[in-house]
């Protein structure tokens, strides 16, 4: 059986309202051909058939898109347009491609604001392409995301099946079909996906630092750490703190050798073993969790938790980053691509800050609140605490500070 948790079905409700029964009338309003001519007529309508029929041309359009981008990165055609604004006949030498195609591809970045016309026919960085060639983890996201989309090619067996997508044999650390841990993979597997978490950690990391103040902590443990890119951003910018990382052994050892090369080895200790059946080290008044529950399991969340609980010491406190459903308290356009990812990753699964909130209370933890992040998209923060009242006899009982939508 696969592992990702079902949404809890919803029992059968009440008879429709009112407003239920007019949302219902409107629908078949929406549908009629009828009405849709009279509205893209009326000058008081056909400002929004114009947007709405543009919209959804976009969202038709979507795949089209993406593979636009895609082929700009693999030809390397943001890298050389930032060198000089080149012609398509330039570009076309450049990237071996008869001119008459290439133009199709330039024209259709310049439209998405990947590229922009500049003079003399010339093509330059667009406004949409300049972040793509100044982050790696940008471009590595873009090629990594073809795996997905081959998954989505044929949506409905990615439904029926998500364990035969490819993506899932791409993490070696989710489960097989029988719900068992997948045979113990190369040490390749591990490395890729580790270099691939480490470029495109470099959003969190800045997400992290501008919101939180580490400064009243001693230690932090980064749990599922990776390669040690965020707890060496911390050692830098943190002088006063020591730093641990746990992540599995084949991992740990990536991370470990990083580590050395910075020159931070007296600063962060790396330690191998599995959250689901490891003691996690101790000494930490502060744990990370970055981009690792929605990896996994309701149970296996649970589990984590609980380790990371117990391994801090009274008034320690967890600092949970990760994409979060419905940021802004209603479905967001970033929900379906987090939501489709870990289906076909076949494990975890996209939660809303009140769920992971629900999860943390569970394991133990109070005073949960949401810390605001400049760009609520590759990460939100939520912060729990390992109440002192614990230590006074007085019931920890679980309590929120925020309440969500
Ligand atoms: C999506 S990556 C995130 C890595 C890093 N925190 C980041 O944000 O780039 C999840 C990490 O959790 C680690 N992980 C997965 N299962 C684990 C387990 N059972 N015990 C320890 N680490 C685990 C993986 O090896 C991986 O490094």
């Amino acid at each position: 059986m696969t592992t990702l948790d079902s949404f809890k079905p919803i029992a059968e409700g009440p008879p429709p309202s009112w407003r239920e029964r007019l949302a219902s009338r409107i629908d078949r309003w929406m549908t009629s051909p009828a009405l849709n001519r009279w509205a893209s007529r009326s000058p008081l309508t056909r400002w929004l058939v114009r947007r709405r029929s543009a919209q959804l041309f976009d969202l038709m359009a979507g795949f089209v898109h993406t593979q636009v981008l895609l082929a700009c990165v693999r030809l390397k055609l943001f890298e050389q347009v930032l060198d000089a604004p080149r012609t398509a006949d330039e570009l076309a030498t450049l990237c071996r491609l008869p001119t008459a195609q290439l133009q199709r591809l330039l024209d259709s970045a310049v439209a998405l604001h990947l590229l922009e016309r500049r003079g003399g026919a010339r093509y330059g960085l667009g406004r949409m392409g300049a972040p793509v060639v100044a982050h790696a983890g940008i471009r590595d996201m873009v090629e990594h995301n073809a795996v997905l989309y081959d998954d989505m090619r044929d949506p409905l067996a990615l439904l029926r099946d998500p364990n035969a997508a490819r993506m899932h044999a791409w993490w070696p650390y989710t489960e097989d079909p029988a719900g068992q841990p997948q045979a113990p993979a190369p040490g390749e597997q591990f490395a890729r996906y580790s270099s691939l978490m480490s470029t495109s950690q470099r959003f969190v990391i800045e997400e992290l630092l501008a919101s939180y103040s580490f400064a009243e902590h001693r230690v932090v443990l980064d749990v599922g750490g990776g390669m040690g890119g965020w707890v060496s951003a911390l050692a830098r910018r943190h002088p006063h703190l020591q730093l641990q990382l746990f992540d599995l052994p084949p991992v740990a050892a990536l991370a470990s050798e990083q580590v050395q090369r910075q020159g931070l080895g007296d600063r962060i200790s790396t330690h191998g073993g599995s959250f689901t059946k490891d003691a996690l080290p101790r000494g930490a008044d502060l744990v990370t969790l970055v981009r690792v529950a929605h990896d996994h399991p309701d149970g296996d969340v649970r589990t984590v938790l609980r380790a990371i609980f117990n391994a801090l010491p009274l008034g320690g406190a967890l600092l949970l980053a990760e994409p979060m459903a419905q940021a802004g308290g209603a479905p967001e356009p970033s929900d379906p691509y987090f939501h489709f990812y870990l289906m076909a990753m076949g494990s975890g699964r996209l939660r809303t800050p009140a769920e992971l909130t629900s999860l943390m209370e569970e394991a133990g933890f109070t005073h949960i609140e949401r810390v605001p992040n400049p760009i609520p998209l590759h990460a939100q923060l939520l912060l729990g605490r390992k109440s002192r009242d614990e230590a006074r006899g007085l019931p920890g009982k679980a309590q929120s500070s925020v309440t969500f939508s």
